[in-house]
C-alpha cells in the first residue's frame, strides 16, 4: 500500500497553519484516520513489548540524563523504512511542514519524532521544546495514539501554558494532533492513570553552526 500524502493546501494543513499564525497552537481532534492511529498504536506495542523503548532523557549531548522526576515516558525514535505505518505517518508530516513553510515562511528542514509510551502514573513536568544551545527546534508535533474511551479521570492530559495565563488542556485521544510553536508554549504532561501512547516530533530549522 502506497503512503497516503497530503497535498500543503488542504484545508486541514491551512487551518493548522491559520491557528499557528493567530495563537501560536492548533488541536486538530480528527486528524489521523482510525486505520492509521492504529496500526501506529500497534506498532508502539510491539515495540515496547520487545524491549526496544528506552527512559528518555533530559538534556542533550553530554549533558544528557534520565530523570524520572521530570519526565517518566519510554521512547524509541522513528526512521524511514521500518514500518508502513510509520512511512504513512511521516509522509503526512512532511505535507504539514510544506505547508508551514508556504504559509509563514518557516524555513523548516526536517521532522524528527519518537513514540512515547508513559506507564500508569508517569508525567512530564513543565517545560519548553528548546534547547539552550540548540534552537532549531521550531514548531512540535504531538498525535495521540489512545482509545476514544479515555476521560478526563484517565489524567495524562497535556497542558500548555498560554500567552495572558490561561491554561488549555488536551485529553490524549487516538487521532487528535496538536501543534505549537516550540519556544514559546510552556507544556506539561499531567500524570496518566493509563498507559499513554503518542508520536511526539519537533519540526526542525537549519542550525547556524559552522561547518
Ligand atoms: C514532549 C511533550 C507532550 C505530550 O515529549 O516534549 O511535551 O502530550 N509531550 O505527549
Ligand atoms: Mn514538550
Amino acid at each position: 500500500m502506497r503512503g497516503m500524502p497530503l497535498s500543503p493546501e488542504h484545508p486541514l494543513l491551512l487551518r493548522i497553519v491559520d491557528d499557528l499564525a493567530t495563537h501560536g497552537w492548533s488541536q486538530q481532534d480528527i486528524f489521523l484516520p482510525a486505520s492509521l492511529t492504529l496500526a501506529l498504536a500497534a506498532e508502539c506495542r510491539t515495540r515496547a513489548a520487545e524491549g526496544e523503548l528506552a527512559p528518555a532523557a533530559v538534556g542533550r549531548g553530554a549533558t544528557q540524563e534520565v530523570r524520572e522526576g521530570i519526565r517518566g515516558d519510554h521512547i524509541q525514535w522513528l526512521e524511514p523504512g521500518q514500518a508502513e505505518s510509520c512511512d504513512q505517518y511521516l509522509e503526512l508530516m512532511d505535507g504539514l511542514r510544506e505547508a508551514l513553510n508556504r504559509g509563514l515562511f518557516l524555513g523548516l528542514e526536517d521532522f524528527e519524532c519518537h513514540f512515547a509510551l508513559y506507564p500508569p502514573g508517569a508525567f512530564y513536568r513543565k517545560h519548553l521544546d528548546r534547547f539552550r544551545d540548540d534552537d532549531r527546534r521550531t514548531v512540535s508535533a504531538v498525535i495521540y495514539l489512545n482509545a476514544e474511551d479515555w476521560t478526563p479521570d484517565d489524567g495524562g492530559q497535556l497542558r500548555m501554558s498560554l500567552k495572558g495565563g490561561e491554561e488549555h488542556d488536551v485529553q490524549p485521544i487516538g487521532g487528535c494532533l496538536v501543534v505549537f510553536l516550540s519556544g514559546d508554549i510552556p507544556h506539561e504532561v499531567l500524570p496518566a492513570r493509563r498507559e499513554r501512547l503518542s508520536v511526539t516530533g519537533w519540526f526542525r530549522r537549519r542550525g547556524n553552526e559552522p561547518f
